[in-house]
């Protein structure tokens, strides 16, 4: 039997609850298409900083290196002043583990409403690729004169031909798999240089993809062209700071937090991806059980995509979306729902759903990963 030996990663607050219900739905797909899933929790995250002053250990990294992906929840806490986790596991683990890319479909399912006018499920089919290791979240810089009226503050960015091409390279391959359409976003008329060096690996990636039209967008202009006219794009590129910017307001255009998913993507295999909810930890939920766990089920069907799991990822899709659209709303704790029951409904509609039932499997961001897979070893 094909068996798939995951970390799990709760984090804090809501985390753990929507990872269980991510885990229910994974667990009712294997037993469907025959494949079985080991797991390992991790306890990291605030706890466990608080515990040891650590936010992750060396050991803690080559342990997660050994499985073959990274199911994670969420992490933050009012107890642990900010970045201390957010840099300190969540990015650390996006470099160490060379996730370069950060896949955000922004896809509105049928029968749930965006609170944007105008967008509908047949005009809002896009996939957003936020490069994930670079640009402005490398920590370089540095502070002078701090606490005096000279204080100054150097924060660089960094962009690299290899991480640029990596995902321009996934860029194109999604986009022939889908409306053959990608979009560079950046802001190249100020910030020169790395515009430059995103132009020319967009130029000299797409020479091997005719099939595949190329447009490019300024970042400012895309938070106007996205809610307005999100059906002019299929595949979007872009930099770390604006691909987190512009792929949060894709999650309100698609219907909200409880919507949108996530993977951090080593597309050459050569360390696990993580798969996580945009959404974070809610504190101010924490502990209610009311936290919407469609987002965590919705990055698990990418996980088990980029395993190679296609049938298994397209039913935790389909079943999330098909269970979302009998709901009232969907972020906050308005949403007339508690994270078991539904978590409960999800992974009893993964046993029945059929695959194709979102439209053309073929077309779908699941098929694309589940096609380029890369065998981990
Ligand atoms: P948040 O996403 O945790 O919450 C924003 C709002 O949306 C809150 O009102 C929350 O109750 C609601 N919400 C979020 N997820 C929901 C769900 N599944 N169902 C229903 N309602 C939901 O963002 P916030 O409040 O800015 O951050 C809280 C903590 O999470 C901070 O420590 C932050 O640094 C951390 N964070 C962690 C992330 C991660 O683990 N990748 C991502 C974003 C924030
Ligand atoms: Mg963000």
């Amino acid at each position: 039997m094909r068996t798939h030996n995951l970390a799990v990663i709760g984090g804090d607050g809501i985390g753990p609850d929507v990872t269980a219900a991510a885990l229910l739905a994974m667990r009712a797909a294997a037993d469907r298409f025959g494949f079985a899933l080991e797991t390992t929790d991790y306890e990291l995250g605030a706890e466990a900083y608080l515990k040891t002053g650590v936010a992750l250990g060396e050991d803690t990294v080559e342990a997660l290196r050994g499985h073959d992906a990274i199911v994670f929840g969420a992490i933050g806490d009012p107890r642990v002043p900010p970045g201390i986790l957010e840099r300190g596991l969540i990015v650390a683990l996006r470099i160490a583990f060379r996730q370069s890319v950060n896949i955000r479909p922004v896809r509105l399912y049928p029968g749930i409403t965006s609170p944007v006018r105008g967008v509908t499920t047949e005009n809002c089919d896009l996939v957003i690729l936020r490069e994930n290791t670079e640009g402005l979240y490398t920590a370089g810089g540095g502070s002078l004169h701090t606490g005096t009226p000279n204080a100054t503050a150097l924060q660089n960015s960094v962009t690299t031909y290899a991480a640029t091409k990596e995902i321009v390279e996934f860029g194109f391959q999604l986009a022939r798999a889908r409306r053959g359409h990608l979009t560079l976003c950046h802001k190249t008329n100020i910030l020169v240089h790395a515009g430059q060096l995103w132009e020319q690996v967009v130029a000299e990636v797409g020479a091997d993809f005719p099939d595949v039209t190329t447009d490019y967008v300024h970042v400012d202009a895309m938070c106007q062209h996205l809610p307005m006219n999100p059906g002019r794009f299929d595949v979007v590129v872009t930099d770390n700071l604006f691909g987190d910017i512009i792929s949060d307001l894709g999650a309100t255009v698609q219907g909200g937090l409880g919507l949108a998913a996530s993977a951090n993507y080593n597309p050459t295999g050569s360390a696990p991806s993580m798969f996580e909810p945009v959404h974070g930890s809610a504190p101010d939920i924490a502990g209610k059980g009311w936290a919407n766990p469609a987002a965590a089920v919705l990055s698990a069907a990418m996980c088990l995509a980029a395993l190679g799991e296609r049938d298994a990822a397209l039913v935790c899709e389909a079943a999330s979306a098909s269970v979302l659209a009998e709901l009232p709303t969907f972020a906050g704790p308005d949403m007339g729902a508690e994270t078991e029951g539904l978590g409960i409904r999800i992974a009893e509609r993964v046993a029945t759903i059929e695959p194709g039932a979102l439209g053309d499997p073929d077309r779908s961001l699941m098929s694309l990963l589940a096609a380029v897979a890369p065998v981990r070893g």
